[in-house]
């Protein structure tokens, strides 16, 4: 069945640097079905040609040695574009008599990918709605809505009403771009399709999780946006409570949508909602030095640009389990890991001076950069008597399978389009995500604690971090990977 994508937001940045490459380097590989056609939709004027020229620069520059100008061309025989305005009805009733010339009348598949401001999610769907654009008699309809979806739980709420007046839920596809990622999908794999992780993946074994999103990039030329986000609302509602579910989740009893959502919402459901008193004790955050001085950014902002936060799932799995979720810009180096401390062997035997050396194994899954999972285990140094050293066995995704990473939005695009929805954010998952991250934001406003810690750039955000885990009597596993 052939596929039409609409992309709103088609002027925008996301369209330019992600959705395109990503279609395109589909195209290339042929996974992009066969007769899928793209328009495009946005207020600024431009004729069809105008449009995939202004493209063919983009897409040469973000999917570098991936382009070339031949296949480029074939490509483009299937973009469109229609000029029209979000909030104008009319605009959309044009678009309606657009799409149904170039699609002549045939059974399609639709995908409206808003990848627009967040402010203009739900005239969009509400003028789908309105101009018929919705109706399936002649193919199926599904919205792509992009992050952030709601900016707390009232604003998802609602959105997510005003998306169910026109699209029923299972026509819903809400990205959260870290799903896409390879690494995150192989946490799956490395849980459940390998049977030595899972029974000591529980309370009995873990010690501790570490959930660590570093950027090495502080806001640059995104201050206006970044200050009405800060560090919660960017990566801590969406991308690193997605890892942590990942991490934390059952196994689903198929790997299906539903039953893969299920089991991650639960994990949601098992964390309470901290008090204004965990927050003081099991928060911090921080503001890079230099932050209020970014372009968009007033001069007495109290946006956290670093953030830890220490979270328990109360289930039989997990309790007693802290789970530190911490995500900062101008950071040491750009890193995602999710890092599984688990307990310390419960007697020592090996003495050297008469110490003895406990220290647990390690598992460290590098999500990016530089792919790969280690474990890390004591071994006995040679020729020292019963010294011992923490080694590891590395895997590393470029040493085993060859070619680059794929972008995350060619999967998820591609998935969606297939109707698979296992990757998508669900309506009660983000409402509960919001739940979490709500009273985080009220007591850090109201009480004004932890007090917002500036810090230097190019570290491990705020220096009061490493007392603050001592005090737990645990450490930061703070390491840069190294790019082979
Ligand atoms: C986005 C945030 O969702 O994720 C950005 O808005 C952040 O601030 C980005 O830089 C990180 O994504 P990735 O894939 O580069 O880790």
């Amino acid at each position: 069945m052939p596929n039409t994508i609409v992309i709103f937001g088609a002027s925008g940045d996301l369209t330019s640097r992600k959705l395109i490459p990503a279609l395109y380097g589909l195209y290339r590989k042929k996974r992009l079905p066969e007769r899928t056609r793209i328009v495009g939709f946005a207020r600024t004027p431009f004729s069809h040609d105008q449009w995939r020229a202004k493209l063919s620069d983009t897409t040469a520059e973000f999917a570098g040695k991936e382009f070339d100008a031949e296949s480029w061309k074939r490509f483009a025989g299937s973009i469109y574009y229609h000029a029209g305005d979000i909030g104008h009805g009319d605009d959309f009733a044009a678009l309606a008599k657009m799409l149904a010339e170039v699609e002549r009348g045939e059974t399609v598949t639709r995908l409206y990918y808003l990848a627009t401001a967040p402010q203009f999610y739900e005239p969009a769907v509400e003028h789908l709605g309105a101009s018929g654009l919705a109706d399936q008699s002649r193919g199926i309809r599904r919205v792509v809505i992009e992050k952030p979806f709601g900016t707390d739980l009232a604003t998802a709420q609602h959105l997510n009403e005003a998306v169910h007046r026109v699209f029923p839920e299972r026509q819903v596809y809400r990205i959260d771009h870290y799903l896409g990622k390879e690494t995150v999908q192989n946490v799956l794999v490395l849980r459940f399709a390998n049977t030595i992780f899972e029974p000591v993946w529980n309370r009995n074994y873990i010690d501790n999780v570490q959930i660590t999103v570093a950027e090495e990039v502080d806001v640059s030329r995104r201050g206006a946006y970044y200050d009405t986000a800060g560090v919660m609302r960017d990566m801590f509602q969406n991308h690193l409570l997605q890892l942590l579910m990942i991490t934390a989740m059952e196994a689903p009893v198929r790997y299906q949508a539903d039953p893969v959502r299920d089991e991650k919402v639960k994990v949601l459901q098992a964390i309470r909602p901290p008090s204004p008193e965990d927050v003081a004790s099991d928060t911090l955050r921080g503001q890079y030095k230099a932050y209020r001085g970014s372009q968009g950014v007033p001069a007495d902002s109290q946006t956290a640009t670093y953030a830890v936060v220490k979270l328990g799932i109360e289930n039989w799995r997990w309790q007693g389990v802290p789970f530190y979720l911490r995500s900062g810009k101008a950071m040491s180096c750009r890193t995602t890991q999710i890092v599984i401390q688990f307990r310390q062997p419960p007697h020592m035997m090996f003495q050297v001076d008469g110490k003895s050396q406990p220290v647990g194994n390690r598992l460290v899954i590098q999500v990016q950069p530089a792919e790969g999972i280690q474990l890390h285990f004591q071994t006995k140094v040679p020729d020292q008597g019963m010294k011992l050293r923490l080694t590891d066995l590395d895997f590393n995704y470029q040493k085993e399978f060859a070619g680059t990473m794929p972008e995350a939005y060619q999967r998820l695009l591609l998935d969606a389009l297939a109707g698979d929805a296992s990757l998508f954010t669900r309506a009660d998952e983000v409402e509960l995500a919001w739940g979490i991250i709500d009273p985080i934001l009220a007591a850090w406003r109201e009480t004004g604690k932890p007090k917002i810690e500036q810090y230097e750039p190019g570290f491990w955000g705020p220096e009061i971090a490493t007392p603050w885990m001592e005090a737990q009597g645990r450490q930061w596993f703070d390491s840069c990977p190294v790019l082979g």
